[in-house]
């Protein structure tokens, strides 16, 4: 039976890989990450045509479905996205299959190999796997053990590895796991995610550099003046709040997507277009960076939490009220941090990070503002001296990008004013980019490790952030944590550490 299509347009447009033969094993089968990411975006994959005839799920958690339990609570998950296409749905869900395995207990690895054997003769898999750990991080240097012990991961060019994120909670945890990871698999084997790799937007920060001739002149310290990198959001802890009290919007946020987008933002140009030359370049622009001033880290980091606010219609409760966090909980939910990169193209520009939860507006940037025009020969129409050229690439939501330059504001004077020239994915492509997951399961499963984070980027990300932690540990009164009204742009300490240098955060 043939698959409809969501929408046919879309396959014209794109030039696709084709998925080769395997099975995806998925650890965590039942749990949330499951259901709301990794199924329906298989399932995208399987109406966008990208999934072979010879494809398998196997999903795995400890409780006791059967295959067919497993079929039915996927289907009832997700009716919002079965329901338009039911016989596609029909045909793919044939593809899952269930089996009980506590990752635990090396027994269970041995039937889970057994198992494997089954189905890839049922569905010509061909051996080929794609073991997924989508359980808690607890388990992710036992389960690539275990799998390890069980012969499972023994063939490099036919098994490999996804690793769920956190990876880590620290530079000498990262450090660890990397050991353990690397000891079970071999490196070209091993995923580790970054959902933020996957954004469209975030990626054509690549192209936009290295396919552009206009862009790359201008890309350094001589031309560039700071640059901002933000990732806001308007929603609170949701029902996160045990794990978010553990970890907090740096080790969430800063260490991984927002550190991602500096390492494409500011790597040299790869020798080739391919996975190990680009990861290299990204490795090592990340060892080049440091915190403004790691000796007096609590000097170039600003932690907020948010207090209550919203509106009469909707009341934000603070994050201390929020239901299972600790009332006098000083885990951050806003911080912002500046770097800067010991290199040649970069030395002494500045990079400010910022990210929070339940703030005034949803968005992702990267904003690169220029250095000032020598000489002011206009009056600004605005009033003042006229500001400096902007580029901002736009990760989410409205992904696209902005160029901020000076034009003549109408009139028998010769004053100046800035507009913006935008470039808008939707309005460009007619079409939103893919869900991340969709990407990521295809690239993992295509054996394409380019948006995957390497162990020297993760141990690198980690090291970075290094001084904060620390300090957080040995003198947490030097980091204090304050307090900002929820749906606002952070506390007024975060706008001490631009004014400082006499800079301004961005409002979008
Ligand atoms: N949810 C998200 O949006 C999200 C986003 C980014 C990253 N992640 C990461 O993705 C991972 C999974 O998240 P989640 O939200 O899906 O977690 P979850 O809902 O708590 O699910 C955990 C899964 O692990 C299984 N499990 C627990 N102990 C096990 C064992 N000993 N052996 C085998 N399976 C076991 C559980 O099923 P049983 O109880 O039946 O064993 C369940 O299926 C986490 O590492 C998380 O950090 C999640």
């Amino acid at each position: 039976m043939a698959a409809t299509l969501t929408n046919p347009l879309r396959i014209g447009l794109r030039q696709e890989r084709v998925i080769p033969p395997q099975c995806l094993i998925i650890f965590g089968a039942s749990g949330d990450l499951t259901h709301r990411k990794l199924i329906p975006a298989l399932f995208e994959l399987f109406l966008q045509r990208r999934l072979p005839s010879e494809f398998a799920v196997l999903g795995c958690a400890r409780r006791p479905w059967s295959d067919e339990v497993f079929r039915q609570t996927m289907a009832q998950r997700l009716q919002p996205i079965i329901a338009p296409n039911p016989q596609a749905w029909e045909f793919f869900s044939q593809g899952l299959f269930y089996e009980p395995v506590d990752l635990q207990q090396p027994g269970h690895l041995e039937r889970l190999g057994q198992r494997l054997e089954q189905v890839d003769r049922l569905r010509a898999t061909r051996g080929a796997r794609t073991f997924y750990l989508s359980v808690s991080p607890a388990f992710y240097g036992s389960g690539a053990r275990a799998l390890a012990g069980a012969g499972l991961l023994a063939d490099p060019q036919r098994s490999r590895l996804v690793i769920e994120k956190p990876f880590g909670t620290d530079y000498a945890s990262a450090q660890q796991l990397n050991r353990v990871v690397k000891s079970s698999a071999q490196e070209n084997q091993i995923f580790r995610i970054d959902h933020y790799l996957c954004k469209e937007t975030v990626q054509n920060i690549m192209v936009l550099r290295f396919a552009n001739s206009i862009f790359e002149p201008l890309w350094n310290r001589n031309h560039i003046s700071s640059v901002q990198i933000t990732a806001a959001e308007t929603v609170g802890v949701e029902q996160r709040a045990s794990y978010y009290e553990q970890s907090g919007a740096l080790k969430d946020m800063v260490q991984n997507h927002l550190t991602q987008m500096l390492a494409l933002t500011t790597m040299e140009p790869p020798g080739r277009f391919e996975p190990e030359p680009i990861r290299n370049e990204k490795a090592k622009v990340l060892q080049a960076a440091r915190l403004a001033n790691p000796e007096q880290p609590w000097t170039c980091c600003v932690r907020g939490q948010y207090g209550s606010g919203g509106t009469a219609e909707r009341p934000l409760v603070s994050y201390r009220n929020e239901p299972g966090v600790n009332p006098n909980s000083t885990t951050e939910t806003y911080v912002a941090v500046k770097l800067l990169i010991d290199n040649w193209r970069w030395q002494g520009v500045p990079f400010y990070l910022r990210t929070g939860k339940h703030m005034a507006k949803r968005l992702s940037e990267v904003a690169l503002t220029f250095r000032d025009a020598p000489v002011h020969l206009f009056d600004a129409a605005t009033g003042g001296v006229s500001s400096n050229n902007q580029f901002v690439i736009r990760i989410q939501p409205d992904e696209g990008a902005t160029f901020r330059f000076e034009v003549k504001a109408p009139g028998s004077g010769m004053r100046s004013r800035p507009i913006a020239m935008d470039f808008s994915y939707l309005d460009s492509f007619g079409e939103p980019s893919d869900e991340g997951y969709v990407r990521l399961l295809a690239d993992a499963m295509l054996g394409d490790p380019t948006l995957f984070t390497r162990s020297d980027e993760v141990e690198a990300a980690w090291r970075l952030y290094t001084p904060i932690l620390e300090g957080l540990k040995q003198s947490p009164e030097k980091f204090p944590v304050h307090s900002y009204e929820a749906g606002t742009w952070g506390p007024a300490e975060s706008d001490e550490l631009l004014s400082r240098d006499g800079l301004l955060w961005r409002r979008p």
